[in-house]
């Protein structure tokens, strides 16, 4: 077991995502079960009965203008001619996405539907989609909507950055001033990809003006705007924070309420971007919204704790070669990685989680588990978690004192889908002290592989990470 890695004391900076292996299948893998059904013992109606759950709990993203826009839900012909789709799509709770199960810790923003409304949808689709009389619509008092952030200062590139020539992955950092003449807080953000084909992920960092020099020295070196980063940032700074993240159905971001993290007009936002160039090149102006509030203002100051777990993925039970050996996986990352990977290699993190490689013996690639308990070394409000795998995630446990009559799932997502990835935050803030146990649990598939190996750490398109950030009260003074 080892104490829970403080972001801001230590120079240590884990990044997030890879490329896509598989594309996007309009089919979900690794289906839900159907919710259990409730019974309905009318015949419900599309005005009477479905319009008011899909305004309340589909139109923020199925509206012309927002996310999923292209599906207009709004429109009464298209929904009702899509009763099959739609019954279907939400009895396995692929709409509206939202991956922690109920046995996670109650949610802010839960989009989840209640198994009644599932079985009202259902019993209208079976009912051959009654329309009703437009009249009995009645507007629902809630509504789920995507949050609206400010844009107090917007975080872009006066000219498009265009990734280099002759690679998959290209890992680009940028610096920003923050435009501010006296301290503030940070209570929200926004990231905007521009290229959405070759954006991978964007990883927000806060450090302070001792990394100026660094950051002077690397800027535009090689001519063009910004300069390459893998693992982290690039530069030395004696504080850094990990302030914001990005990676697919990240959506637009306020921090809990009374809260943010303090920003000084000295300090620098480094934007760190993943391309992956798989399906081409284009200059890239993406864009991060930042929200602020004062700086006197009584929020509490937020603070980023990082978990970084092992992976240990063998090959799929019948695959063999050379690329099914372990030691092989770990020659081919020195030889991409380099120096930058040394804590990230995977005996260091087994060794940080007081394991060895024997504790895997059973490990199977297309079921195969890892995990790590962090003691909590002091007294914390913890306010909300992102788990974060690669597309052969399977599932992914954030548990408190587990094995433990007060065992406790924090957050539990059973099928991890690449594509959707939060920064859940609790309805309670969860009070963890000294003595417990945070154990972080990831499960993963290498049959997902279209090019089975073995799999250790890494940020990039083959890698895979077990990597998880605590969102808490600033224990500092
Ligand atoms: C948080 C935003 C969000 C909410 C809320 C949401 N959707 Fe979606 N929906 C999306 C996105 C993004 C896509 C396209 C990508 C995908 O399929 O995952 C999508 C896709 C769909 C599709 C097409 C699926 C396919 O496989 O082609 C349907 C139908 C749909 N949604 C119905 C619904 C219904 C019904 C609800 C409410 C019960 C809902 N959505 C709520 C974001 C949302």
């Amino acid at each position: 077991m080892r104490f829970i890695r403080y972001a801001l004391l230590t120079a240590l900076i884990l990044l997030t995502s890879s490329l896509l292996i598989f594309a996007h299948g309009d089919e979900p893998h690794d289906e839900p079960e159907p919710a259990a059904s409730v019974t309905v013992d009318f015949v419900p109606t599309y005005y009477g009965d479905v319009k008011p759950i899909l305004s309340e709990n589909c139109i923020g993203c199925h509206t012309p203008g927002q996310i999923a826009g292209d599906i207009d839900l709004t429109d009464d012909f298209v929904v009702q001619s899509s009763a099959d789709d739609l019954a279907y799509l939400t009895s396995i709770r692929y709409m509206p996405p939202w991956m922690p199960s109920q046995d996670s810790l109650p949610m802010q923003h839960d989009r989840s539907l209640s198994e009644y409304d599932i079985a009202v949808i259902a019993a209208w689709m079976e009912a051959g989609a009654p329309s009703g009389e437009a009249g009995d619509y009645v507007e629902p008092e809630a509504h789920y909507n995507l949050a609206e952030v400010r844009a107090d200062q917007i975080l872009q590139l006066d000219e498009g950055y265009m990734p280099e020539e002759g690679v998959d992955d290209d890992y680009r950092c940028f610096a920003f001033t923050p435009d501010v003449d006296v301290p503030v807080f940070l209570t929200g953000y926004d990231f905007l990809p521009d290229v959405a084909a070759q954006v991978h992920h964007g990883i927000v960092y806060l450090v302070d003006d001792s990394a100026l020099a660094d950051i002077t020295r690397n800027d535009g070196a090689d001519g063009r705007p910004g300069w390459s980063c893998y693992t982290g940032t690039g530069v030395n700074s004696s504080r850094e924070e990990f302030v914001g993240t990005w990676a697919p159905g990240t959506l637009p971001t306020l921090f809990p309420a009374g809260t943010g993290y303090k920003v000084l007009p000295d300090d620098i936002f480094i934007v760190q971007i993943h391309y992956n160039l798989l399906q081409g090149r284009q200059a890239d102006r993406t864009a991060v919204h930042m929200q602020y509030e004062a700086g006197d203002s009584d929020l509490l100051k937020l603070a980023t704790f990082e978990l970084q777990g092992p992976v240990e993925i063998p090959c799929p039970t019948g695959v063999e070669g050379e690329q099914c050996e372990r030691e092989w996986a770990i020659q081919r990352a020195t030889e991409l990685y380099g120096e930058n990977w040394i804590n990230f290699r995977p005996d260091h993190l087994l060794n940080e989680c007081g394991q060895t490689i024997t504790d895997y013996a059973d490990n199977v690639g297309e079921d195969a588990t890892t995990h790590c308990d962090y003691d909590i070394p002091l007294p914390l409000t913890v306010l909300g978690a992102f788990g974060h795998l690669h597309e052969l995630g399977k599932s992914f446990q954030l548990e408190l004192n587990p094995d433990t009559d007060d065992a406790l799932m924090v957050l539990d997502i059973p099928a991890w889908d690449f594509h959707w990835q939060d920064r859940y935050q609790f309805q309670e803030p969860l009070q963890v002290t000294f003595g417990d146990v945070l154990r972080m649990t990831c499960n993963w598939d290498n049959t997902l592989s279209d090019d089975p190996r073995y799999v250790v750490w890494g940020e990039g398109t083959r890698d895979e990470m077990c990597f998880a950030t605590l969102m808490v009260i600033d224990p500092r003074p």
